[in-house]
Formats: structure tokens, C-alpha cells, sequence
């Protein structure tokens, strides 16, 4: 059994080819980027207009098939930009029709979560979830993915692209910071906002904002005292949702989950409360189209061939990860 994965709820456009075993055959993907300044919705969408048969042929190319051999397809229904998701899910939508085949819609945020356990063959993780737009730590618990802290405002990786920008450098901006963070020496003294198991940017980079304006110190160091008191942040939560749920394995997701200082700090975390990290390949850590394949997978084989219909499949761009049913658990 295959199926055809497609991921857009932002500035990527991805395609993954997986099997039922998890098997994942193709993984190909092309993203909207900028010189200067942030994502543009309408941008985007056109973007992915223009790649979207590129990609699925690419992916298909990979994987030494066609599309006569997909069994269904699989697309991100949210959360995500409204327009973005809108490209991914007609192009779903046109290729069941055409093949005959039915359609499953999951969640994005869940799917982060499922490639990593697939692929650290983890039990029963605590997933760090840090992305562009979500920053959230996510542990299964009485039928539910439940969110036990999360960004009280913007998600982390935003908060990182947003400085960027204001120092001048394009989009993606959590690259840039941290090559420029390689280069910090001192460490400036910044607000750390933790509340519980929650977390805050605004005020972080109000204050990075005024220090940068004030010019009395270098960029270098300004990128790397952020990324220490962000990734502090995160690790920090991501300890207290590992010892109020029991539990002894971290998995990273989630773009910001690239950064090696962060990866640093959790696997340090976790190798002193005796507990297992893991940290997947790049190529699944940001957007993705196996991880939604892989979703798909998971959610098919639990609707024992009861798929809905086309007409009742909607994407869901505020669907939340405690909102979605568990069935495949
Ligand atoms: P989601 O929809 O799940 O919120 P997303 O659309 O933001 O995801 P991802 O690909 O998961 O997409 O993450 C993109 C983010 O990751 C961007 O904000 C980018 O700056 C950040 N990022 C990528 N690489 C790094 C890195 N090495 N260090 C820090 N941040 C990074
Ligand atoms: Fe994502």
C-alpha cells in the first residue's frame, strides 16, 4: 500500500511517497524564500501553484513509480496559511478524482510528531515541536495528543525570522542567526519568559529590537545571547513535560529543531535525567511531505477502508493538536 503526501500549510510545497510498512521512498519538497523581509501569503500560494507538478513528479521520479500505483493521497489540512493550504488540498483533490482514489486529511503538527517516532523508533516521546509558527511540547495522554506548554504569543521560529529581518536579512531567518550566533563571545543579558510549562518571545524581541537599535552591541553577540536564552527556554519545558508526564524520550520536530545548539542543549538535558533524545535528519525536521505521508499511513489503515468522501474533506488551517481524534494509537 502507498500513498502520496502532500504538505503545504506554508512556505513549502512537499511530496512524500511511503508504504504501509513506513517505508519512505521520496521526499522532495521546494520552498518559498526571500532576500529581504518575511513571508507574503499570496507569494507563497503562487509559489506553490508554479512547483506543485514539479514536485510530484520529481517525487514520483525518485521513487521509481507513477501515480498508478498510489493507493491514496494524503495532504496537510492544517494548521497552516489559509491560501497555502487551499493549493495543497485541490491539487489532493484532482489527483483522487483522476486515480479513483480516496483522500485522508491530517494534522500537520501531529505529523512532525509521527515522523519522529517512526524514525527513532521512540514508544512514547515527549515532542518538542519548534517550528516557524508553533512552538509547543506534545505528549499522548488519555486518547489524546495534548499540548502541555506552549508560545503564550509568536512561535520561536518566527521570533528568530523576525529579528533576522530586523537586523536586515531575509527569510528564513533562524540559519542566519545562527551562523551569526557561531560568532558571538559575550553573552548580553536578556528577559527569560517561562510560565509553568508555557513560553513568551514578544518581549525578548522587543528588548533584542532596543539593543540593536542602541548599537552598542555587535549582531554576533546579540544572535548568540538569543539563542541561548530561547533554546534555554525550550529545554527547560521540555524537562519539566518529561518529569510531570513520566516519560523518557524526547523527540525534536520542527524547523528550528535544525539548530545544533538547540539539539545541543536537549540531548545534554536529557542525558542527565537519564532519558533518550533523538534528533531526526534534517529533511524531516522542517515541512515535509513523508511526515504527512506517513500520517496518512497511520489514520488510513485505522479507517479500516471507511474514508470519507471528497466533498466532505475540508482543509482546517486553526486546527489545533488537542482537537484531533487518536485512532490509529
Ligand atoms: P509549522 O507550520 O510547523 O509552524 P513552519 O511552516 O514554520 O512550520 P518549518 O520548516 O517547520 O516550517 O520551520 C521553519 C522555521 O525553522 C523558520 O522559522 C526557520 O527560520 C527555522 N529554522 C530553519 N533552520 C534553522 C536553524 N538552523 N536554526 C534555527 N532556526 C531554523
Ligand atoms: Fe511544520
Amino acid at each position: 500500500m502507498l500513498t502520496l503526501g502532500i504538505e503545504s500549510t506554508a512556505h513549502t510545497f512537499g511530496v512524500g511517497i511511503v508504504n504501509d510498512k513506513g517505508k519512505i521512498l521520496a521526499n522532495v519538497k521546494d520552498s518559498y524564500t526571500t532576500e529581504h523581509g518575511g513571508i507574503h501569503p499570496s507569494e507563497a500560494k503562487k509559489h506553490h501553484q508554479n512547483v506543485a507538478d514539479k514536485v510530484i513528479h520529481e517525487a514520483l521520479i525518485r521513487a521509481k513509480l507513477s501515480l498508478k500505483n498510489i493507493d491514496f493521497i494524503t495532504f496537510s489540512q492544517g494548521p497552516g496559511l489559509a491560501p497555502c493550504l487551499l493549493v495543497g488540498m485541490e491539487k489532493a483533490k484532482e489527483l483522487c478524482k483522476e486515480l479513483k482514489i480516496p483522500l485522508i486529511g491530517v494534522n500537520h503538527c501531529i505529523a512532525h510528531l509521527e515522523i519522529g517516532s517512526l524514525l527513532s523508533k521512540a514508544k512514547d516521546p515527549v515532542l518538542l515541536y519548534a517550528s516557524g509558527a508553533n512552538t509547543q511540547i506534545i505528549a499522548y495522554d488519555g486518547g489524546k495528543y495534548r499540548i502541555f506548554g506552549e508560545t503564550l504569543d509568536q512561535g520561536i521560529g518566527n521570533f528568530l525570522d523576525a529579528f533576522a529581518r530586523y537586523m536586515g536579512m531575509g527569510f528564513p531567518g533562524g540559519p542566519k542567526i545562527s551562523k551569526l550566533a557561531e560568532k558571538g563571545k559575550d553573552y548580553i543579558e536578556l528577559p527569560y519568559v517561562v510560565k509553568g510549562m508555557d513560553v513568551s518571545f514578544g518581549g525578548i524581541l522587543t528588548n533584542l529590537k532596543q539593543k540593536f537599535d542602541s548599537k552598542k552591541y555587535s549582531k554576533e553577540d546579540l544572535a548568540f545571547s538569543a539563542q541561548e536564552t530561547v533554546f534555554a527556554m525550550l529545554t527547560e519545558v521540555s524537562e519539566r513535560a518529561m518529569a510531570h508526564c513520566e516519560k523518557d524520550e524526547l523527540v525534536l520536530g520542527g524547523g528550528v529543531a535544525c539548530n545544533t545548539r538547540l539539539q545541543q542543549m536537549a540531548r545534554i538535558m536529557c542525558k542527565e535525567r537519564g532519558a533518550r533524545c533523538f534528533v531526526p535528519e534534517n529533511q524531516f525536521l522542517v515541512d515535509n511531505g513523508a511526515m504527512i505521508g506517513w500520517l496518512g499511513v497511520l489514520k488510513y489503515k485505522s479507517l479500516k477502508g471507511s474514508t470519507p468522501p471528497l466533498n466532505k474533506i475540508d482543509m482546517k488551517p486553526y486546527e489545533r493538536t488537542d482537537d484531533i481524534e487518536v485512532t490509529w494509537r
